[in-house]
């Protein structure tokens, strides 16, 4: 059977710290240099959620665009943008917003919406240059 992959992009602002409380200032700096800024600092993530399955046969559709959609505003858009993830996301609470932690706790937010069947993936770009790809645990 022939498996499809649909995507549906959208996009968040919001501001982060990347530090960890057990280490020094300096250590935090040397580490997460410009992230670690005490005063917070923002990024325009772009997000691109890719739902991979088979095609149903009544619809011609993997999965309904508009549903999607409405899964990201919900669910991402509306707890991550224009906040302060370490301070505002009870996710980030104890764990640091990096990219990567961030596509895992989109997936895990999402997961439990898309159709067993289909596989879910979270490309989430923190730069124009710099993303990361988030599948699922293997
Ligand atoms: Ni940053």
């Amino acid at each position: 059977m022939n498996k499809v992959t649909v995507s549906r992009k959208a996009h968040f602002n919001a501001a982060h710290r990347l530090y960890r409380k057990d280490w020094t200032d300096a250590q935090n700096e040397a580490i997460f240099d410009k992230c670690s800024n005490p005063y917070f600092h923002g990024h325009n993530y772009d997000l691109i959620v890719s739902v991979t399955g088979e095609i149903d046969p009544e619809t011609g559709y993997v999965m309904d665009m508009k549903v999607l959609k409405d899964l990201i505003k919900a669910h991402i858009e509306d707890a991550f943008d224009h906040k302060n993830l370490n301070e505002q996301v009870p996710e980030f609470a104890s764990l640091i917003p990096t990219a990567e932690n961030i596509s895992i706790v989109i997936w895990e937010k999402l997961r439990p919406h898309i159709e067993k069947n289909n596989d879910l993936s979270i490309t989430l770009y923190e730069t124009s240059r710099n993303y990361v790809e988030f599948s699922g645990p293997k």
